[in-house]
Parts: C-alpha cells; structure tokens; sequence
C-alpha cells in the first residue's frame, strides 16, 4: 500500500493530546498539509516520518508501521524540516550530501556521480568544497534538500522547507519538490498558492485532521476558518 495511512491514531506529549482521532488514507502523490500555528500539522509530518510515535491507533507508511519498522522507513522516507542548522553533519557540502547515501549498497563511483548530479540540480556545485556550517541559512536549507533527494526516496516530508530561501530558490526547491514524479510528498506549509499546486490538502485543526479534500477546497474552507 502506498501512501500514509492514520486510523484513530493520538499523540500525547507530556500531559498535552497535541494530536487525537486522526484517521485519514492519503494516497494522492503530492499532498499540502495546511493549518493555524500550533495546530499540529509538524507533529503529524513527524509522525509520518517515523520521528513521533503514536500513543494510540496504528500508523502505516508507505505499507510500514514506523513502530516496527523504523529502518525500512528511514531508508524510503527523507524528512527536511525548516531549521537547516539541525541537519547538517559533515564539515563540507559534498561531503554532507554524500553521508546522506552512506548506507545505500552502492559502487564508490555511483555515489559520487550521485552526489555531484544532486550538487548540480541544487545549485550547489560551486560551493561544493566550503564549510556546511558556515552557509547561509537558505544555502544550508539547500543542502539539506539536496541530501534527502540524494537518496532518491520513494517518499519525502517535508515541514516549511522553503522557510529560508530567496523567492528564485523557493521556486527551485517547490518545482523540484511538485514536479520530480518519483517520489510521493507531504508537504506542511503556510504558502496557500504552495498548497493549492499539489494534488490533495490536509486541514488541520485543533490537534486533529478537519478535512481532506482538493486542496481549492480545503484552502477555501481554511481561509474561512481564519476569517472567522
Ligand atoms: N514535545 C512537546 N511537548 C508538549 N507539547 C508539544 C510538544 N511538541 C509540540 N507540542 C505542542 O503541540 C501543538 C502542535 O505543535 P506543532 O509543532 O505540531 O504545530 P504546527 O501546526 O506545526 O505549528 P506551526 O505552524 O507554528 O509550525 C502545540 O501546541 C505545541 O506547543
Ligand atoms: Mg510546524
């Protein structure tokens, strides 16, 4: 079974229900996540990526339940969040991005080709030998794109990933993130126009999913709620 599905799923994190009765079948290849501040749309994107466990119902994920199978997870599902600083390892950019494939089965020669063809589509090839810890925020926002698509996951959540970055490389990260067919999104973000370029929306509300539907529509129904 592809996709994300939740079924009476709640997280509770010290004495608060940050999440209750979220039941939902996402299955469409791009899917916005869309909600208030605080409404717990990042703790359902760590939920789906494994990195949250439920207190309660059953989560699967791409056919894996996280709780079991938290490495059969890891090695399909990539997580980029909006703090870059938190996800950088390695001293250099190349060298990040290549840590990023340390445990596929592949020939040296393949990763390197990998890591330089994933430099060139983020735009990075040019600062390839610099210190990832001394990039901007929107270049260290970059890598640590360009180090989840390296692994080529079947799918990647990500939570505000364009947070960071100037309106070009916005655009880059988005279009790359919409249009590369390969893989299956979940996509947490305040960018309405954003939201309304994938296939399917989430509203969350109040610690449960509100609706699921087209995202003109749930958009629409969000906007609504905000003007009340
Ligand atoms: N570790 C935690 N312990 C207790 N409460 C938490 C924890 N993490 C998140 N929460 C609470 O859960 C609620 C939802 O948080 P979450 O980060 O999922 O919201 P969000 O929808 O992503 O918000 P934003 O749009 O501001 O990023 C918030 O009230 C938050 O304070
Ligand atoms: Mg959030």
């Amino acid at each position: 079974m592809s996709g994300i599905q939740m079924d009476a799923v709640s997280v509770r994190l010290g004495d608060t229900d940050v999440l209750h009765d979220v039941t939902c079948s996402l299955t469409e290849r791009t899917i916005a996540v869309v909600g208030e501040n605080g409404s717990g749309k990042s703790t359902l994107a760590r939920l789906a990526g494994g990195l949250a466990a439920a207190t309660s119902g059953t989560v699967r994920v791409l056919g894996l339940d996280p709780a079991r199978d938290a490495a059969g997870l890891r090695r399909r599902v990539a997580v980029v969040f909006s703090n870059p600083d938190a996800q950088i390892i390695m001293p250099t950019v190349a060298e990040d991005v290549a840590f990023s494939l340390r445990s596929e089965k592949l020939p040296r020669e393949e990763k390197k080709r990998r890591t330089q063809e994933a430099l060139h589509r983020f735009g990075l090839s040019d600062i390839a030998d610099r210190s990832a810890h001394d990039l901007s925020g929107g270049q260290k926002q970059l890598l640590a794109l360009c180090g989840a698509f390296v692994r080529e996951p079947d799918l990647v959540i990500a939570d505000e990933p364009t947070a960071y970055l100037d309106a070009r490389n916005a655009r880059r990260v988005t279009d790359h993130l919409l249009e590369d067919g390969s893989h299956q999104l979940l996509l947490v973000t305040h960018d309405l126009a954003l939201a309304q370029r994938c296939e399917q929306a989430v509203f969350v509300k109040d610690g449960t999913i509100a609706a699921v539907g087209k995202p003109a529509e749930i958009v629409a129904a969000y906007e609504e709620h905000l003007a009340c």
